[in-house]
C-alpha cells in the first residue's frame, strides 16, 4: 500500500492558520496509519512525504516540514522496532536535508534494518521519474546490451529492487493524481482519492480506503472475473 500525505497547507489555512501549521498535525494521523497498517498485517507501507519538486516551496516551510519528519522518526522510532517494523527511506540525498534529519533517517533505518514486520518506505525527495532515470544511467553503466533489458531488469536497478509493485494507493486532500509517487510500481495499481486533508485522516477513514479496494475488480488486461 501506498499513501500520499496531502493537504497539511489548506488544513492549516481552513483554520486562519498559515499553511506550515499544518504540517506539525500530519504526525499524529501518519502514526496511525502506520500503527493501523501493522495491526491489520499489510507487509508494505509507502509515505510519500516531500517530493522533488516540494524544493520549490519557500525556505521556511520546508524548514518546518523537514523539522516535522525528523520529529515524527524520533517520536516514533522505539515503538516501530518494538512492533518489528523495519523502516527505510525511498529519495536522492539532498544537501539541503538537514544533517540532523539525515542522522535520524541513517539511525532509524540501521536500528530496524534486520526486523521482519512491514516495511515502511518514508519517500523523501522521491521522484518517480527521476527513479527510472537513475535504473537507465545503471543499466547502461553496467553495460547490459539493449536487446536484453526488459521490466525485470528495469525493476531490479531502481531503487529497494524487492519493493512489490503497489495494490493500493491512497491519496487525500481531493487532488487526483500521483505527482509522481512510485511510478513504476503504481502502474496497475487501485488509486483511492479521498476528500479529507491530511491531518484529518482517521484509522476509520484509513480502513474504509482498503474497503473501497477489497470491492475493486482487478483485472490486469483479462476479463472480468466474479
Ligand atoms: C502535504 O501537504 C505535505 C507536503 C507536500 C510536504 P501540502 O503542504 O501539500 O498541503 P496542501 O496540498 O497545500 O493543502
Ligand atoms: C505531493 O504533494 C507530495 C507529497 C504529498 C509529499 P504536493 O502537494 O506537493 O503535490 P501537487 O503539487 O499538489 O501535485
Ligand atoms: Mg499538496
Amino acid at each position: 500500500m501506498a499513501c500520499i500525505l496531502d493537504g497539511n497547507g489548506r488544513w492549516a489555512e481552513e483554520r486562519g492558520l498559515v499553511r506550515s501549521e499544518g504540517h506539525g498535525h500530519g504526525a499524529d494521523p501518519a502514526r496511525r496509519m502506520v500503527e493501523t497498517a501493522d495491526d491489520m498485517g499489510l507487509q508494505w507501507l509507502s509515505m510519500y512525504v516531500f517530493s522533488t519538486e516540494n524544493w520549490a516551496r519557500p525556505a521556511a516551510e520546508v524548514a518546518v516540514i523537514m523539522r516535522a519528519i525528523e520529529r515524527f522518526i524520533d517520536a516514533n522510532l522505539e515503538s516501530w522496532h518494538r512492533r518489528g517494523i523495519r523502516i527505510r527511506y525511498l529519495g536522492q540525498p539532498h544537501n539541503q536535508v538537514p544533517s540532523s534529519l539525515r542522522s535520524a533517517m541513517t539511525r532509524s533505518a540501521a536500528v530496524t534494518a534486520s526486523n521482519t514486520g512491514m516495511t515502511v518506505t518514508v519517500a523523501l525527495n522521491h521522484g518517480g521519474q527521476g527513479d527510472i532515470v537513475h535504473a537507465v544511467r545503471s543499466i547502461v553503466a553496467a553495460g547490459v546490451p539493449a536487446g536484453q533489458i526488459t521490466e525485470r531488469t528495469l525493476a531490479a536497478h531502481l531503487p529497494h529492487p524487492d519493493m512489490p509493485p503497489v495494490d493500493l494507493l491512497i491519496r487525500t486532500s481531493g487532488e487526483m493524481r500521483l505527482s509522481g509517487f512510485l511510478l513504476w510500481h503504481m502502474a496497475y495499481a487501485e488509486l483511492v482519492f479521498l476528500p479529507d486533508l491530511w491531518p484529518d485522516m482517521t484509522p476509520e477513514k484509513f480502513r474504509e480506503a482498503i474497503e473501497i479496494y477489497r470491492h475493486r475488480s482487478r483485472r490486469f488486461g483479462k476479463v472480468a472475473t466474479r
